[in-house]
């Protein structure tokens, strides 16, 4: 497995891989891999030749507020990990190399931004938006692997590449879950014991939610009302069920809308959603 840590070694292992026409997958982490991250790796090695992961815990998305100095890190471990999986290459590269003295442009996709998370986040989705256009654009992939757990950010990269006319294909990946049904996330580390055993209830919710869907509630709050005696948290910073494509929110949902969710538990901020 090769190790780039700057932009040059990374288009010196592209640009020969590409003479020699292979496809190129993409999966940008920010390191602390779980199985769900593995699962982008495992599509991406499914669907092209040659598989490139990056690990960069980027600072433009996290608010002055936010975890970033204590975002959990082991890259001994991630690249043991990626090495295990076959991966090709890891890109490792230091904030400088990503953002040298005097870089200002920041990319900022619109009202889809600042909605859901980005009405929590501000700034958080131009943070986002920014580095993966640069990771897009040093890494030059076929494809690119993001997660349904982080359901708006995907939405967002698929609109970024389309407005942008950027030449690669968005392939989503269902949420990996632990045994119940919490969805894997690197922040899932800051719970205890006692947090853990409530975050669970966040999917019992959305599956209760799904349930009264289908059993013929067809009205948000009511179908929120229903749900909510299950879910056991500090904070609901918001329940929505939206259109899958636009996120407009519904107020009368219909089959294959999205419900999304967002919670607080003491101090770890969690997010997650299902179809409904
Ligand atoms: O989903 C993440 O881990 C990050 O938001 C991403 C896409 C790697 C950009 O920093």
């Amino acid at each position: 497995m090769d190790i780039c840590k700057d932009v040059e070694c990374v288009r010196a292992f592209v640009n020969i891989r590409k003479q020699q026409s292979k496809t190129i997958g993409f999966v940008p982490t920010m390191g602390y891999l779980h199985e769900g991250h593995m699962s982008l790796v495992k599509a991406s090695k499914s669907m092209c030749d040659i598989t490139v992961v990056s690990i960069f815990v980027n600072p433009k998305q996290f608010g002055p507020k936010e975890d970033y100095s204590k975002y959990p890190r082991n890259l001994e471990r991630d690249l043991k990990l990626l090495e295990e999986a076959k991966v090709d290459m890891v890109f490792i590269p230091d904030v400088d190399t990503i953002y040298p003295e005097g870089f200002s442009t920041t990319i900022n996709i619109g009202p889809l931004a600042n909605v859901l998370e980005g009405a929590f986040r501000p700034g958080h989705f131009d943070g986002v938006c920014t580095v993966v256009t640069k990771l897009f654009n040093i890494v030059k992939p076929n494809k690119a692997f993001f997660g349904e757990k982080d359901y708006q950010q995907l939405k967002i990269i698929q609109k970024l590449v389309k407005d942008l006319n950027l030449d690669i294909e968005i392939v989503p990946i269902p949420t990996k879950r632990e045994e119940d049904g919490l969805a894997m996330s690197s922040r899932n580390t800051y719970l205890n014991e006692e947090q853990r055993e409530r975050a669970n209830t966040i999917y019992k919710f959305l599956l209760k939610a799904k349930e009264a869907f289908e059993n013929g509630i067809k009205d948000t709050d009511k179908i929120i009302e229903y749900a909510k005696a299950v879910l056991d948290v500090d904070v609901v910073y918001y329940i929505k069920i939206v259109d899958k494509e636009t996120l407009e929110e519904k107020t009368a949902p219909s089959k294959y809308d999205r419900i999304l969710i967002a919670v607080k538990i003491e101090d770890t901020r969690l997010i997650d959603n299902i179809e409904i």
